[in-house]
Formats: C-alpha cells, structure tokens, sequence
C-alpha cells in the first residue's frame, strides 16, 4: 500500500476528527501518502480530493464533527456512481481506501472492495452504536454522556414542577442511546425499538404515583414502536389527567461536542490498526474493539447483522427504573 484515500460519510459523529488524525499520524509514521476525500462517497464521485498532514490535525482533534464534511449520497448506491469512484481513485493512484462511518457507509464499502481491485476498510463511527461485530463506534460514548447531561437539566425543572417528562433521543432504529442514557439518568422508564413495551404498562406504573413529579422522565428511542413521541405523551395524558406532562426532543445536540476521552482513544486505536491492517494485506473489513481488544472482521458479516441490546442491561434497567 503506497497511497491512501481518507473519507467520513453518513452522519457525523464525535471523534470522526481524531480517527482521521490517527489515520494521517499512522500513513506518516508508515510512509504512506495520504489523501483526504471531501463529503465522503459524494466527494469521491466529483474527485473532491484534499491534502493532509497531521501538524494541522492537531486542533481539530478535541472538535466534533468532521473536518473532511460527510453526506448521505444516493449516487454512489449505483453502479454508475461507482464507477466514477473509481476511476477517480485510479487517477489519483490511490491504491486502498479507509471508510470512516455507519452502517450504510460500510455498506458502500463493501460493495466497491467486492466490484474494484482497490483495498477498503471500514472504521465504525456513529452515535447510533448499531454497527454488529464492535462493543462501541466512535461517537457513541460522547452522544450518550451529551444526553445524560441534558436529562440531569431536565430533571431539575421536572422536579421543581412536578411534571412528567417524555424525552426523545436519537439512534434511528436502535435503543443504545435510550437503554444505556436512561439507566444512567435514573429515568423511570425506556422504550427501546428492540423490546416493545405497551404504552397500558407505563400508564399502569405512573398511576400508582401521587403526581406527576413522582414519575420523573420516560426516555423514548425515535426508533420505539409506540408510535410518535407526541402521541404517547398525549395518550397518558388522557389516561392520567392530573399529570402534568412535557415531550422534549433532544435531536442532533446529540451529534456535536468535542469527543470524549473513550472516543478519542477509541478512534486512536482503530485509525491506526486500520493501517497496520493495510499494510498487512487486509481488505474488505472493518476495525472493531472485542472485549477491550482491537481486532478485524469481513464487512460482509458486519453489514448483514444488526447487534442486540444486552438482555443483562435490559433487566437491570428495568430494575432500577423502579
Ligand atoms: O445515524 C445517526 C443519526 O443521528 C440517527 O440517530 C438519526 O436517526 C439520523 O442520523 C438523523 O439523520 P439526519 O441528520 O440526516 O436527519
């Protein structure tokens, strides 16, 4: 591997700064060239090539984000668009190519590693946490520490008022964000799209409160399959008139902030086994973290596997939302 071409793609996600500059510091360290690829796929169908060193990176290192810009791109899910990338990367004597993104951005990969003589590998980044085959994805930790913080404020106004709050958070058909966030935040109740819980289970606990203060804060996954936010709050309001009850949507705060520390050690370490595994001869995988261990997997069983909220933590949040 002589020359590599650098890309985020899909939504940003904290930390995305610090595994490119892990992947910059390691092509250095490795003489390896190094391109970055403006706007993910978008960019490498329109040849949106850049340089970059790792002196400048330094600063963007504790800023969320990503500095090389992302986007959703439709083009690229056809062949056509494929193609162009290509032949751009040819052009450019790019000979192996680093995926920094989600599910759909693996997916992209996988598929132009099966169909060009062009090595891929994929890092996993998004706050979702929904990528099968890795314990965590960049983004993730500082997505959900940004939504216990945002919920530790909401309890204080919950309180002092004594209403019941429905809070949404993100993590598109996954409840990651919502188990973990709401057993961090004390929440009285979690709607995770995996788990259906009906909404007459909620109504039943909160009856047995005096007031809404009592009940606190249910924390709701977009993903969860009770229908909208709004309408699950105006149901228990319905059912339990007295209660005084609030929807907040937390929405994309979740997607920004500077990087926790776990992210930008975890982007770190990926960036830099993401290269060694280049320069091993790999392709076609993506870098994960196992049981504290960084390893390598096929994208292909990485794509086709959506991983599962731990029953363990599913009991024990149970638990303490009592
Ligand atoms: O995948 C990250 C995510 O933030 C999801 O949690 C959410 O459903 C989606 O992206 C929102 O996407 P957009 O910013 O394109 O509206």
């Amino acid at each position: 591997i002589k020359h590599i071409g650098l890309l985020t793609s899909g939504g940003d996600a904290p930390g995305m700064n610090a595994a490119i500059r892990a992947v910059v510091c390691a092509c250095e360290h490795y003489n390896i060239s190094v391109t970055g690829i403006k706007a993910g796929y978008q960019g490498l169908i329109n040849g949106w090539f850049t340089s970059l060193d790792s002196h400048s990176l330094i600063h963007s290192l504790c800023r969320g984000g990503t500095l090389l810009k992302s986007a959703r791109c439709q083009a690229f899910r056809t062949q056509e668009g494929r193609a162009q990338a290509w032949q751009n990367l040819q052009q450019s004597g790019i000979d192996a190519l680093v995926v920094i993104g989600g599910d759909g951005s693996l997916t992209g990969a996988a598929l132009l590693e099966q169909e060009y003589p062009v090595a891929v590998i994929g890092i996993p980044a998004t706050i979702d946490n929904d990528i099968f085959g890795t314990d965590a994805c960049i983004g993730y930790d500082t997505a959900t520490n940004t939504v216990v913080e945002a919920i530790d404020k909401i309890h204080d106004t919950a309180a002092s008022h004594n209403r019941l709050f429905f809070i949404e958070v993100m993590g598109r058909n996954s409840g990651f964000i919502a188990l973990n966030a709401g057993i961090a935040a004390g929440c009285s109740a979690i709607l995770v799209p995996e788990h259906y819980q009906p909404v007459d289970d909620i109504i039943e606990r909160f009856a047995s409160c005096d007031m809404a203060g009592d009940a606190g804060i249910v924390i709701v996954a977009e993903g969860h399959q009770n229908g909208g936010i709004a309408e699950l709050a105006s149901i228990t309001a319905r059912r339990l008139p007295d209660f005084d009850i609030r929807v907040s949507i937390l929405g994309h705060i979740q997607r920004g902030g500077s990087p926790s520390c776990a992210d930008r050690v975890l982007a770190g370490r990926l960036g830099v086994y993401a290269i060694e595994q280049l320069r091993r001869g790999e392709s076609g995988t993506m870098v994960a973290l196992q049981h504290q261990l960084v390893c390598s997997l096929p994208l292909h069983d990485v794509i086709q596997q959506q991983p599962a909220l731990q029953t363990e933590q599913l009991r024990v949040s149970r638990i303490l939302a009592m």
